[in-house]
This record gives structure tokens, C-alpha cells and sequence, in this order.
């Protein structure tokens, strides 16, 4: 389908909108979607709906379909698991393809020693995780974490995450013992070093921190990308105060940034890894990596849950792993990434209300401004950029603290004609958009 096609999509069309009726009978309206367009099957980097209209897909299922949608292989290893036998739970009768993909996961990992894996179902599992294994490695309670941060909805997670609305407002008392930094934004503030320090010590005593957690690319926050300088310097004082650095690389990891983890762009080695999204191509599963050091201060029987590592899940898992070294998709990522790159550059040149073009690899965002020079947000904008988008047939994702960024988590698999097309795309909703707001 060409764009021209495309403008004559029909969304929503009859089917979805009666899906959509019931919806909102028996669907709450806090379990929100971007879209009333209700997916029937989906392929690659395109989507088609139930009443037929094929969508270029740039959000992935938030960041989760690095080796795009129903895979040949993944799906394959997924039917052959499920034929197999579906759940014994790992602590009860174990599977080999736990113990695969924690060996694979460990020997990737840019750990400070040898790693070892633990296996949960979500990204804020991980993340909860993280922060028992820290605490208990380190037998302290405090926890730094960021401006701007996302880590997820539950208890511990969201008391991590920074933004108040929707993820926090009437949802307290929130987890005591977290203490908040400000992230370094190359376009918007100070990134030195000396600021962060000063913000902690003014906070917190150092020698009860236990844990110092970051993203190293901000995902909701906007794909803001931490100095490579201010990473080290953060590994450098994490072993100063003898707290645990851990990276949140559950959007920024599995390839996206054109390395398995974005922060080996830095060279940086951190105590703790978190994974998630893409690991599993959309199957539930999540990872915490450490140093086998860190982890042998926990009790046998500490960790785990009823589902985690779900067999069906480590099989996806695998297979994305080989298909990402098989296919090589760390070049892939690069490789689009610089398209991209390119293109955003060129709309920055064009548009007034393009503030920054930013990220790494394939992990890219623009962020929209009321004017460069005052670099105001332009939350509007951006909203409208993402309804005409899809009104033309491209799903695409929206982020920020302030709401006016958009940014790319499609397919590293996406084909250059595709990607060309939904690009021309988002230039023609921001054209239109721009003129409309
Ligand atoms: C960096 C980061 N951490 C944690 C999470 C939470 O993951 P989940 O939604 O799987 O709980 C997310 C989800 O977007 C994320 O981007």
C-alpha cells in the first residue's frame, strides 16, 4: 500500500468502532490506548486492522517487537513450546530453556564480573527486583533516581518514576527511602557532574545509599541520552560511596541503540542490569543481570513469582537473541538509525517548531517547540502530529516529562521502503499540523 493509499484509510472503521462501543461498557477508562484502531493481525513492521486498513507501525508495542511482528522463527519456538508443555513454574520443575537464556544473557552483559540472570514477567518487576537485590547486597535503603525517570506502575517502581499524571496522582503513600536528581538534558540544562553531587548530598547520606538507578537513554522521558561522561562519572561515584549503579535498560537495551545495551556506548559497567520489552518479542518476561558477587548475598528462595520465566517466553527470547546475531540487527538498528537521523535533521532545518532531534543508533525522538528560541514545550503539536500520523496510516509514539516528543521504537527489521514511507508521513503530519495548531 503507498502513501497515497494510505490517506484514504478509513480509521477508525465500522468493526473497531463497535469493538470500541463495548469497550467503553466493560473496559475501564484508566486502561487507556492511543488509538481506537483494534489490531486483527500484524506482520513485520505493518499492522492491519479488523476492518482491513494496514498501519506502518513506529511504536513496536512500545518498543517490544525489535525483530518485528510475528517473526517466522519466534513464532515457530513459541507453537513447539506450547506443544510441549506450557508451565511447570521454574521453582517447582525446572526447564533447560531458563538456564539458556540466563546463560546467553549473562555472557552479553557489560557486568564488572561474571553475571548471572534472574527471570520476572514485566519491566517493573525487574526494577522491584533491582532494588530488593541492591538492599540486600549493600544492607542500605537509599535508592537515587532521576527528573524525568520512568520504571514502571507498581508500588516501588512508580514511586521511581517521576511523572505525577497519570502514573501517580491519588495512588500514595508512595515507598519511602527515594531520592530524586536531576537527569542531565544536553538541550535543556546543566550536565555537569558537580550537580548531580550536590543535589544528593543535600538529600540524602551517602553512606546509606544503596542503589543509584538510570536510564541510560530516558524512554517516557523523552529519549534523553545521559553524557557518556556523566555515565563514567557515575560509575565512578557509585564505587566512591559503595552503592550499586544500576541501568534501566529495559526500553534502551536488546539492540535498539545498535550495541545489545546502550550503555556500552560509554564503556560503562554496571552492578545491575535491567531487560525487558524487546527481550521476548511481546511474550511477558523481564530480566535483572548482576555480578554473580551481588547476587550471592540473597537467600535461596528470595527471588521469584509464579510465572516468571515462563517457558513459552524464554523460547521467544531466544530465538530474538539468535535472530538479532543471525540477522545482524545491531547494524540494522544503526543503519536505520542514520536515515532517521538524517531526515529528522532535515525537518529540524525546516521546522521552527522542532526544538532537538536526539538519541542513538535507532532510538530517535524529535521534540516540538512553541519556538527554538524559547524552546517552550509544544505538547499540542506534538498530539496533533501523532493523530494525523495516524489518521495516515502510521502508529507512532509520544513521550516527554512535558508530552511534545515523538519518538521511534519501530522494527529494527523495518524495510528501507517502508521506513522511507512512514517517515514521509510523519513530515506530511507535521506540515499539517503545524499549520493547523
Ligand atoms: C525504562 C523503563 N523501565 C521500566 C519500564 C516498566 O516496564 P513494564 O511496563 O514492562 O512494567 C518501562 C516501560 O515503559 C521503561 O521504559
Amino acid at each position: 500500500m503507498n502513501a497515497k493509499a494510505r490517506n484514504l484509510l478509513r480509521i477508525p472503521g465500522s468493526k473497531s468502532r463497535q469493538i470500541d462501543q463495548r469497550r467503553q461498557e466493560f473496559v475501564p477508562r484508566c486502561i487507556s490506548s492511543g488509538s481506537a484502531v483494534y489490531a486483527a493481525t500484524a506482520s513485520g513492521s505493518e499492522i492491519t486492522d479488523v476492518d482491513g486498513n494496514r498501519l506502518i507501525d513506529f511504536t513496536g508495542g512500545w518498543g517490544c517487537m525489535a525483530v518485528g511482528h510475528t517473526s517466522l522463527e519466534v513464532v515457530a519456538a513459541i507453537c513447539d513450546q506450547a506443544r510441549n508443555f506450557t508451565h511447570t513454574d521454574f521453582s517447582v520443575v525446572p526447564y533447560a530453556s531458563y538456564v539458556d537464556l540466563a546463560e546467553r544473557l549473562a555472557l552479553l552483559a557489560p557486568c564488572p564480573e561474571p553475571a548471572q540472570v534472574a527471570l520476572f514477567n514485566s519491566g517493573a518487576e525487574a526494577i522491584e527486583n533491582a532494588v530488593k537485590i541492591a538492599r540486600k547486597h549493600t544492607d542500605r535503603r537509599a535508592i537515587i533516581v532521576f527528573s524525568g525517570a520512568f520504571h514502571g506502575r507498581t508500588h516501588m517502581a512508580m514511586t521511581m518514576t517521576h511523572q505525577e499524571s497519570p502514573y501517580k496522582s491519588g495512588f500514595g503513600p508512595f515507598a519511602s527511602e527515594v531520592y530524586r536528581a536531576s537527569y542531565p538534558n544536553p538541550y535543556r540544562s546543566d550536565c555537569r557532574f558537580q550537580r548531580f553531587e550536590d543535589e544528593v548530598a543535600a538529600q540524602v547520606e551517602l553512606s546509606e545509599v544503596a542503589a543509584i538507578v538510570i536510564e541510560p537513554i530516558q524512554g517516557e522521558g523523552g529519549f534523553t541520552v545521559a553524557p557518556s561522561e556523566f555515565l563514567q562519572s557515575l560509575r565512578r561515584y557509585a564505587d566512591q560511596i559503595g552503592a550499586m549503579l544500576v541501568a534501566d535498560e529495559i526500553q534502551s537495551g536488546f539492540g535498539r541503540t545498535g550495541k545489545f545495551f546502550a550503555v556500552e556506548h560509554s564503556k560503562v559497567s554496571p552492578d545491575i542490569i535491567t531487560v525487558g520489552k524487546s527481550i521476548a518479542a511481546g511474550l511477558p518476561l523481564s530480566a535483572v543481570v548482576a555480578s554473580r558477587s551481588v547476587f550471592a548475598s540473597l537467600d535461596s528462595g528470595a527471588l521469584g513469582g509464579t510465572y516468571v520465566g515462563n517457558p513459552i517466553a524464554c523460547r521467544a527470547a531466544l530465538e530474538v537473541l539468535s535472530t538479532i546475531e543471525r540477522d545482524g540487527l545491531l547494524d540494522r538498528a544503526s543503519h536505520i538509525g542514520r536515515i532517521i537521523s538524517k531526515r529528522f535533521a532535515r525537518m529540524r532545518g525546516s521546522y521552527e517548531c522542532i526544538g532537538d532531534v536526539r538519541g542513538v543508533g535507532a532510538m530517535l525522538a524529535m521534540e516540538f517547540v512553541r519556538s527554538k528560541s524559547s524552546k517552550e514545550p509544544y505538547p499540542e503539536l506534538c498530539a496533533k502530529v501523532i493523530a494525523e500520523s495516524l489518521a495516515r496510516g502510521l502508529v507512532i509514539a509520544g513521550a516527554g516529562y512535558d508530552k511534545n516528543v515523538v519518538r521511534m521504537l519501530l522494527p529494527l527489521t523495518t524495510p528501507e521502503e517502508l521506513l522511507l514511507e512512514g517517515l514521509d508521513i510523519l513530515e506530511k503530519s507535521v506540515d499539517v499540523a503545524h499549520g493547523d495548531v
